[in-house]
């Protein structure tokens, strides 16, 4: 049977041209006030005008779902996590309270390490179980759709033990996930020294590997001095290549690696971070395919300066948000909290971070075509939430506002 969902206050379609939203798109939501959207299975059969909606066959008969004159909109989709982990880091936390950098915290055997050690300790079913108690977590705050990179197990079979945690919760739901291989995001203790060797085996075992078994869509690599450099981007991007995995880079994050440049080249999907841009990789950027996807969380939670938000969208770059959820620098996964940070922080508009955040989060993942908007012919993932106007999401923050979500045609969570 179908459903047809009325009495909103407004649907926010994301309607729009195909492709990642920038220039005069970038902060179009396309709401409707008088709008229903009718599913049929997992997909959206229509969205529009009650009128017109009404006038599908399918609507006759359909089971009704009120929104009660609240928001309903797109799932948030988060472009970029580390969710699978085993304990949060309060040590770092406390040192970096006391004045550490998180360099310093690494350079002493804390940060991306110090997870390594846990996730090398744990059962892949101990991680399927706490990946799983997350998932629901991000189903909870409106999220329907994440990426989720792995990196914290450094060696073969660790990375897999992560990769497979991912299938299995992805594969139960409701939580979609789209797996990315990180192998490069750190030189685990046995290459100390030797990252060279180390970038090899990513490149001539770890990607083959992860790619026969079909376990990721993506690669990425942490591009940051005392990690991975332009070279390592070079291998990695084409090792991936040649294995069918499309590129992410953590770029232009702590330093100006001339990273973005590269992955531009590249023809990443993302580049993510960009804390260090300036403006000389504006032009490029604008005319390219890649979405600039920014982790504000992470600048908030490190107490950084944040990416210059305004320039690059007033630049016409196509900006995603996303919360970058890992122990270590952003350990929140409510996107409502990141679109409320890219608001108050970086100055966007409640409209271009509910873009951000939806449909150009969908197309740094690949998905714009079937994610992200709520039109004819996509996956019925929906978010309905506790406020009459659409700049309420970004307004209250730090208290949960979600009252119901539906992912492919069901609803999955409901507000107690
Ligand atoms: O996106 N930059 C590298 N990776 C993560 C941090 C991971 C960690 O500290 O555990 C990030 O900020
Ligand atoms: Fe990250």
């Amino acid at each position: 049977m179908a459903t047809l969902i009325l009495n909103a206050s407004e649907i926010l379609t994301l309607a729009g041209p195909d492709g990642p939203r920038a220039g005069p798109d970038k902060g179009t939501l396309g709401v409707l006030r008088d709008g229903a959207v009718l599913i049929e299975k997992d997909r959206i059969v229509a969205a529009g005008p009650k009128a017109v909606v009404l006038t599908n066959p399918l609507a006759k008969g359909a089971k009704i779902l009120s929104a009660e004159g609240r928001v309903l909109m797109p799932g948030f989709v988060d472009a970029h996590t580390h969710p699978v982990f085993v304990a949060p880091r309060l040590e770092d936390f406390q040192s970096r309270l006391a004045g550490k950098t998180y360099a310093d915290i690494a350079a002493a055997g804390g940060g991306i390490l110090s997870t390594v050690n846990g996730v090398r300790g744990a059962k892949e079913a101990d991680l399927t179980a706490g990946l799983r108690m997350r998932a629901l977590d991000f189903i909870a705050s409106g999220t329907t759709t994440i990426e989720a990179k792995s990196g914290y197990g450094l060696d073969l079979d660790n990375e897999l033990k992560l990769l497979r945690a991912m299938r299995a919760v992805s594969g139960r739901g409701p939580l979609e996930i789209v797996a990315t291989f990180l192998g490069a995001h750190a030189v685990p203790p046995e290459y100390k020294g030797r990252k060279d060797d180390f970038v090899e085996r990513v490149c001539e075992t770890m990607i083959p590997r992860v790619a026969s078994e079909k376990l990721a869509t993506f690669v990425d690599l942490f591009c940051e001095k005392g990690y991975f450099d332009l070279d390592d981007l070079r291998k990695i991007a084409a090792a991936g290549a040649k294995a069918g995995l499309k590129l992410k880079v953590h770029a232009e994050q702590l330093s100006r690696m001339e990273s973005l440049g590269e992955a531009l080249k590249l023809g990443a999907v993302s580049a993510d971070h960009l804390d260090c841009v300036v403006e000389a990789d504006l032009p490029a950027l604008a005319i390219s395919g890649t979405v600039a996807c920014l982790v504000p969380g992470s600048n908030y939670f490190l107490g950084k300066p944040y990416p210059p938000a305004r320039r690059l969208l007033d630049s016409g770059a196509a900006v995603a948000l996303a919360t970058d959820f890992n122990p270590g620098t952003c350990p929140c996964y409510d996107m409502r909290m990141i679109v409320s940070i890219a608001c108050t922080q970086m100055k966007m508009t409640p409209a271009e971070a509910l873009v951000s955040a939806t449909i150009n989060g969908a197309h740094a993942l690949g998905l714009g075509a079937t994610h992200g908007s709520l039109e004819a012919g996509k996956i019925a993932d929906l978010a309905c939430f506790d406020a009459e106007d659409h700049r309420e999401l970004a307004y209250w923050f730090g208290s949960p506002k979600t009252r119901w979500v539906m992912k492919r045609g069901e609803v999955v969570y409901k507000a107690s």
